[in-house]
């Protein structure tokens, strides 16, 4: 294997126009994060990038939903996604923004190079454009009928109702979201990436190079190639963006996704005048951690321009991740299915690492996962609270009962003691091993077997039962359990940084050099422990019990909001209105009509005369509660007979589109046979 100098470690830089969600830390911060921790342990030379992607459509229509400017937007955004990854302690070296004015002088220069190389293609195309509003539409500013699923709301680039990609010439009577007039087409031209030119290199390079790719990955690449590439576009017709810094190209910006990942590089020019080492030099590793749904931008699209560029690096690894759905649905922000990262730590205050844990323990590595409450419960309760804390406690009360809290003497060592310093190192390679693989959920089963070591350690040598008998022994084993909560302090840190910190607390130490840790006992005889504390404390029922009913809260608003809305019906004359009699009743009798699940069968007086009627309420309101309830009925229908029973007129309902039933009742008393008009 080759001896890297150093790491250039990158993760998406998210769309600063929504906070962010579980599903985001899964998919690509918390891998990345204890990717880096882990590898700054180790002594290497590594850089972590971040940042918010603020160029983009959605952005644009977002500012113009809410009145105000799209810098506006990104401002709010980039400072409350830039504080939920501090607050989860995402270690990032540098979190900087596409807005700046570095990225905008390196994303241009990386424009500007391509084309003097003659690496573009120019292409005049037809787009639409909105006369009203005199601009360009960008995909996501059409709406029409989708030609597949006939969905009326299909975008200009996909309808999420049949999931199917589109073209905005595609939809049947496209429509401007930004004026709703009918646009019109337009020439205008842009500057096209030829990855066509790059398919057999790209093809080569991932399947045949780079074959220890997560299959995922490199699945999504085939299929790609398999397809054949088209040359893309580079640029749009747009205010909001990185200006294309050609003559003659006023109101074009660049594509967002040709200046995101360029995002990197500027971000990295930030960071450190010795940028070009980490971008350029070959014994740099640089490694991408993304989503899914953002593989072919950087295994396909972002090669092929730094390829074109010629003297850049190219990405070593794309670890992506698949989607992590929340209670078997996938997470949607216009549905707010989600869990917000500033929401959790409201009602799990510094338990960061709680969720740190569950999602890594649920990464979905290979495919998509599911994040549940329950889960999330089990998870702290049964594996945090139960073998990691109760370890860690243990140690430390049995050695504040008989050592005064003081490391004691490693006394005479066993076999027993032996296998375990065999063990943790052993432990510790298996880390590395899943690690170096992005295989964060087995690694983080081998950091609770060190765990579960000492727990079982513990339990075998019953240090409680033999104190009285044979204290030296007891000495033994509490100071090899002290150095296995030593090991975990150094070995937990990549994944609970602020558990580790909490640890180091305990037991008033620092972490260790990975090297060490397992080689070297951490504490040495003697040595004074700080005061013991829970590391983790029980999540009760109700806690969890309140976070599945604001989902379920969330759905029942989301399903009420997707119900139809029951079109208007014909004018009519007021002569056919004042046709009806409707009337106040009483309702005087009610039973359910048997075998039937919606009928009861109501005695009213009707203040003409006591009739029986037959109504579809049962389900939403019992024979009971109806008697003695005021009600409006349409009289003068004709009767009909209803399962045997002749039915003399309607009872008036409100009904949802939903279907359900209120009754209309005049709001105060009114005379039986009172007219309604
Ligand atoms: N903003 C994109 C997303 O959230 C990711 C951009 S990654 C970068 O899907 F490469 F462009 F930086
Ligand atoms: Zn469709």
């Amino acid at each position: 294997m080759k001896n890297w100098k150093r790491y250039t470690i990158t993760s998406a830089l998210p769309y600063a126009n929504g906070p962010i969600h579980i599903g985001h830390l899964a998919g690509v911060y918390i891998p990345a994060d204890i990717y880096v921790r882990y590898l700054r342990k180790r002594g290497k030379d590594v850089i972590f990038i971040g940042g918010s992607d603020e160029h983009g459509v959605p952005i644009t229509i977002k500012a113009r939903q809410e009145g105000v400017s799209p810098k506006d937007i990104v401002d709010r955004y980039h400072n409350i996604i830039k504080k939920s990854f501090e607050d989860f302690g995402i270690s990032f070296d540098i979190y900087s923004r596409t807005t700046n004015k570095t990225h905008f002088e390196t994303a241009s220069e990386f424009f500007k190079k391509l084309y003097d190389k003659g690496e573009f293609v120019e292409k005049t195309t037809e787009q639409y454009f909105d006369t009203e509003a005199n601009q360009f539409l960008a995909d996501r500013y059409i709406t029409g009928t989708c030609p597949h699923c006939s969905n009326e709301k299909a975008y200009g680039d996909q309808c999420e109702k049949c999931g199917t990609s589109l073209n905005a010439t595609d939809l049947i009577n496209p429509k401007s979201t930004i004026s709703g007039s009918k646009p019109i087409k337009k020439e205008t031209s842009h500057w096209f990436l030829p990855l066509d030119k790059y398919e057999s290199f790209l093809r080569k390079w991932i399947l045949e190079d780079h074959k220890e790719w997560k299959t995922n990955v490199s699945g999504q690449c085939k299929s790609w190639l398999d397809m054949g590439l088209q040359p893309r576009a580079v640029s749009r017709d747009l205010d909001w963006g990185v200006p294309v810094p050609v003559e003659g190209a006023t109101g074009k910006v660049l594509y967002v996704w040709f200046d995101a990942p360029i995002g990197y590089i500027s971000a990295t020019k930030e960071l450190t005048k010795d940028w070009e080492k980490y971008w350029k030099d070959e014994d740099s590793r640089l490694i991408h951690f993304i989503g899914k749904d953002n593989i072919v931008f950087h295994c396909i699209v972002f090669p092929t321009m730094l390829k074109a560029e010629g003297s850049f690096i190219l990405p070593e690894n794309v670890p992506a991740n698949e989607f992590l759905n929340l209670e078997g649905d996938k997470i949607s922000t216009s549905r707010n299915w989600a869990v917000w990262l500033h929401e959790y730590l409201e009602e799990f205050p510094d338990k960061q690492d709680v969720l740190r844990y569950t999602l890594c323990a649920n990464m979905p590595e290979t495919k998509d996962n599911d994040f549940t409450w329950k889960d999330f419960q089990l998870r702290n309760n049964s594996e945090l609270v139960a073998i990691l804390g109760n370890f860690v406690n243990r140690a430390m009360v049995l050695t504040s009962k008989y050592f005064e809290g003081k490391v004691p003497a490693k006394g005479n060592v066993t076999d027993v003691e032996k296998e375990l310093d065999k063990a943790i190192i052993a432990l510790k390679a298996d880390i590395e091993n899943s690690l170096e693989n992005f295989k964060f959920r087995e690694a983080l089963k081998a950091l609770m077997d060190v765990a579960r070591l000492g727990n079982k350690y513990l339990a075998d040598a019953e240090p409680w039962k033999i104190y009285k008998t044979d204290p030296d022994r007891v000495s033994t084993i509490l100071y090899y359990s002290l150095q296995i909560a030593g090991a975990l302090t150094s070995l937990c840190e990549p994944f609970l940084p602020f558990t580790s910190q909490k640890l180091c607390k305990m037991l008033t130490v620092s972490t260790q050099n990975w090297e060490d840790v397992g080689n070297i006992h951490p504490l040495s005889e003697g040595h004074l422990l700080g005061e013991s504390f829970l590391l983790f404390d029980k999540i009760e029922d109700d806690a969890i019990q309140s976070q599945v009913d604001k989902l379920l809260a969330t759905k029942k608003a989301n399903d009420e909001k997707s119900l139809p809305v029951v079109e208007a019906k014909p004018e009519v004359s007021y002569d056919d209105f004042t046709k009806m009699d409707i009337r106040v009743g009483t309702v005087l009798e009610a039973e359910r009509v048997p075998k039937t699940q919606k009928l009861l069968k109501l005695k009213v007086d009707t203040g003409l005369d006591v009739r029986t009627l037959i109504s579809g309420i049962a389900e939403f309101y019992s024979p009971e509660s109806m008697i003695g309830k005021q009600v409006c009925i349409l009289a003068n229908l004709q009767p009909r007979n209803i399962k045997g029973v002749e039915s003399k007129g309607m009872i008036l309902m409100a009904e949802g589109t939903d279907g359900t039933l209120k009754l209309i009742s005049p709001t105060e008393v009114s005379l039986n046979g009172a007219t309604i008009k």
